[in-house]
């Protein structure tokens, strides 16, 4: 399998007041293609700050984070922009869907803004929403869908761009834990169905056990880089 992220001593800090937060120190590691990755660690370990630096949503201030052979610390915000439509799909905490607007209507605005035909457009919602289960549920609001639920619509979301990977950035810090596992659960099925790159962060000890791959970071540096047998 080739690398489809590289860091290399990757390091960010922040400056709050007059002190200097390192949230990233040196973090250097390989994600392949078709892997399924959590990122662990306590709040402040730098997971947020890692996701962002991956999906080339910030830059670092040391060392460089390659996507699929492009260095994103020395690409244009254009470059990186351009990347991040084509090539990305981003899931967080906060499902941030659009209240006015159903789920398949969440699911269709981005290739709607993007100018693909309605043909094509309804064929891909339609796929991306029943990949998540919510075949059943295209005509609700998210104010008439349960957290679960809207998760659900954010990953379709994510998904119907058909991108390489897919960075999840506490995805079920809102959600209790059962619903929570489901949702790991669908995206490692995901994964396996249709071979998309994940990376996605936890707190939670339970949802790191369900990943094939932990790195478990502390203190804004690798900690630990597991894989368990499959
Ligand atoms: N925009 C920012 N300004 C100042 N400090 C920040 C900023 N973002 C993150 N930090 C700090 O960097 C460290 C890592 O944060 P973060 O990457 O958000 O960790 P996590 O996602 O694991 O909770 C923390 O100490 C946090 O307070
Ligand atoms: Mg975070």
């Amino acid at each position: 399998m080739s690398a489809l992220f590289v860091t290399s001593h990757l390091s960010r800090s922040y400056v709050r007041g007059d002190e200097r937060v390192d949230a990233l120190r040196d973090l250097s590691c390989e994600i392949a293609r078709g892997e399924f990755v959590v990122l662990a660690g306590p709040s402040g370990s730098g997971k947020s700050t890692l996701l962002h630096l991956l999906g080339g949503l910030d830059r670092p201030d040391a060392g460089d984070v390659h996507f699929d052979g492009t260095s994103l610390g020395t690409a244009s915000e254009g470059e990186r922009v351009a990347l991040r439509r084509r090539h990305l799909g981003f899931v967080f905490q906060a499902f941030n869907l659009v209240p006015v607007l159903s789920a398949y209507e969440n699911v269709e605005y981005g290739l709607w803004l993007a100018g693909m035909p309605g043909a094509e457009r309804r064929a891909r919602v339609t796929r991306a929403l029943e990949a998540v289960g919510l075949g059943h549920r295209l005509a609700h609001r998210p104010d008439h869908l349960s957290g679960g639920e809207r998760q659900r619509v954010a990953i379709a979301r994510a998904l119907v761009h058909e991108p390489r990977a897919i960075l999840a950035d506490e995805p079920t810090a809102s959600l209790d834990s059962k619903t929570g596992q489901a949702i790991v659960g669908l995206l490692v099925e995901l994964n396996q169905s249709q071979g998309t790159t994940f990376i996605v962060s936890t707190h939670d000890p339970a949802i790191a056990g369900m990943a094939p791959r932990v790195i478990r970071l502390a203190d804004g540096r690798l900690a630990a880089d597991e894989r368990r047998p499959s």
